[in-house]
């Protein structure tokens, strides 16, 4: 490589927040006046301008389900379903969020809702800006993912329950980590010893025990054209 040329960073390269948190310490906010002293700035509303120039109607996909469902394989397949036919989208997986936005956050009942809102709050950034979202996180409390709904907003939010049974998710256990719950090295593990709360009117159920991960994406992406959130001649 040429002197004086830095080596192209792979995402492995890429030194983990921890290390960050260890130079700098954890940062905590402090509480936020809103309204009072800070005014939001309105800009020309381009909502309109943006679906004509992306062909499509921002969506969040909110994929709910025990570790090992499958949410992220479904959340990676249709994302290249969607791209591969010109649509403007972005995974927000749970495990890659953790890894650096939420690499402070554990799986305490207030770091998952934290970790919840933090990614809420990006999937309705990234809806502004014209993108359909796909979350894939475990988010196992109901009233976290009302708050979700609310902060995507309720028209572009869509629940998938990837309702795969603990006892399936055990047994693929790709991870090794419920084996690792079991013998109590990981605690609040959620399926094993902290609880999952299950969707109780999803706008989608997907359950990997009777469908192949294609027919799971192939399924959210047929739900996105019959919603007119995005068009088949592309
Ligand atoms: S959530 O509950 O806060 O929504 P999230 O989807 O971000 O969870 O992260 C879940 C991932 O973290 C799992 O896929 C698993 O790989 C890992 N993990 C580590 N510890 C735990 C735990 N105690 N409970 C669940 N998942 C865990």
């Amino acid at each position: 490589m040429p002197q004086g040329l830095a080596k192209k960073q792979t995402p492995l390269d890429v030194p983990l927040h921890s290390d960050v948190h260890a130079q700098f310490g954890r940062f905590v906010a402090s509480p936020q006046t809103t309204g009072a002293d800070i005014i939001w700035h309105e800009g020309a509303d381009c909502a309109a301008l943006r679906q004509r120039l992306m062909h499509q109607y921002p969506a969040t996909l909110w994929l709910t389900g025990l570790s090992g469902a499958g949410k992220s394989t479904i959340a990676f397949a249709l994302e290249k379903i969607l791209l591969e036919r010109g649509h403007s989208c972005f995974v927000l997986d749970g495990d890659n969020l953790r890894h650096h936005l939420n690499s402070d956050l554990g799986f305490l009942a207030a770091d998952r809702r934290e970790n919840l809102r933090r990614a809420a709050e990006v999937a309705h950034l990234m809806n502004e800006a014209g993108l359909i979202t796909i979350v894939a996180l475990i988010s196992p409390f109901a009233n976290d993912r009302a708050m979700a709904r609310q902060i995507v907003n309720t028209q572009r939010f869509i629940e998938v329950h990837v309702s795969t049974s603990t006892e399936l998710c055990e047994s693929r256990d790709t991870k090794g980590l419920y084996a690792r719950a079991r013998k109590g090295e990981i605690s609040e593990f959620t399926g094993i010893s902290s609880p999952y709360e299950k969707p109780v009117a999803p706008e989608i159920e997907i359950n990997t025990e009777l469908c192949s991960i294609e027919a799971a994406a192939q399924t959210l992406h047929a739900y996105l054209l019959a919603n007119n959130f995005i068009k088949s001649n592309r």
